[in-house]
């Protein structure tokens, strides 16, 4: 079985192709490494059953050509990180429509294909544990960051287009925030951040009042939590939320980093606006409802949120990868 996976050199990406590796699968990546880095895939024997390729989901012929030997299809590849969303809209546009269209099209009926969207697609809503379909509530154009959530809903409608009409094998994944070693805090990821800061000592800076509630999964959970879809015929031509790990307010994250490194960092708290530009939005609190995806695949995460803390440490340190 041949596995082809976008972005494969990115956070998620790289855990993915470890999983696949283990289970026998060959694999290949391709990836343009704008977020994620060769160093990901790195600690991967030279005999392993790997292709990396280096390239973009915006070059068409290279992804036909890609695909066409792929039995599954794990696509990842995206603009990610609040940071890099809002620096380059244009880009961040074309690469999340334009690549995703680039894949769904050069594959073939019965090659199943699993799309990395976002819980971002929920938007605004806030109405406690969010079930997949629950509205989008999305913010004005003018607002940059909605430009993520809104082309990553845009990949959910493609991918179910070619599910229904041309039989592409599609599901679909909203992850929650997923944590663990080798995410980057260059693209404004919360975690990394505050781990670093903690270990340098500096300023852990805490956007808003730090009350809103996020709900963390630790990667290799959400791995499982994948494999498991790409596995279930029953799953195609749906979406799921993918996270249900421990619920935290921000702020008590930073205190647990805190603690946990045994670092003495003050926190700090940064309004929005300071830290991204005037008109930036944010929501309260973010936790899905994984009922759909507990009752298809006996799935739920079991990493708590101090275990995650640690080995994102422990990485950090240099002391894991
Ligand atoms: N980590 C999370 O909490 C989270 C939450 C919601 C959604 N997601 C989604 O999961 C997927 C993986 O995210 P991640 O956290 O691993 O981020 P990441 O930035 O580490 O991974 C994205 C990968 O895609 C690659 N890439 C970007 N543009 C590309 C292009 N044009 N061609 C080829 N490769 C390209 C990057 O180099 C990187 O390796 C993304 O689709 C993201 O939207 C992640």
């Amino acid at each position: 079985m041949r596995a082809f996976v976008t972005g494969g050199a990115g956070f998620i990406g790289s855990h993915l192709v470890d999983s696949l590796l283990a289970g026998g699968f060959q694999v290949t990546v391709l990836d343009d490494f704008s977020t994620g880095s060769r160093d990901n895939l790195a600690h991967i024997p030279s005999t392993a059953a790997l292709t990396v390729v280096e390239g973009s989901v915006l070059d068409a012929p290279l992804v036909e050509d890609l695909l066409a030997q792929a039995d599954c299809v794990y696509h990842l590849a995206a603009a990610v990180g609040v940071r890099r969303i809002l620096d380059r809209p244009l880009e961040s546009i074309r690469v999340n429509l334009k690549g995703t269209e680039n894949v769904l099209e050069a594959l073939k009926p019965g090659v199943p294909v699993l799309l990395a969207s976002t819980s971002e697609v929920y938007g605004k809503n806030g109405k406690g544990a969010l079930a997949e379909t629950d509205d989008s509530i999305i913010g004005a154009t003018s607002i940059r960051r909605w430009l993520y959530a809104t082309s990553k809903a845009m990949d959910e409608f493609l991918a179910l287009a070619h599910h229904r009409e041309r039989d592409i094998h599609a599901v679909i994944v909203r992850f929650f925030n997923t944590v663990g070693p080798r995410q980057t805090g260059m693209y404004g990821m919360v975690l990394p951040n505050f781990v670093q800061k903690a270990l340098k000592g500096e300023p852990i800076q805490i956007y808003g009042d730090g009350r809103q509630r996020r709900n963390f999964t630790y990667v290799d959970d959400a791995i499982t939590g994948i494999r498991r879809l790409m596995e279930t015929p029953d799953a195609r031509g749906q979406v799921f939320n993918m996270g249900g790990g421990e619920e935290i307010t921000i702020e008590n994250l930073a205190i647990r980093v805190r603690e946990i490194t045994g670092s003495k960092s003050p926190l700090q708290y940064v309004p929005y606006g300071c830290a991204y530009g005037g008109g930036f939005e944010d929501m309260r609190r973010r936790v899905p409802d994984t009922t759909r995806l507990k009752e298809l695949t006996g799935f739920a995460p079991a990493t708590p949120i101090d275990t995650i803390i640690a080995r994102v440490a422990d990485h950090f340190r240099g002391a894991s990868g």
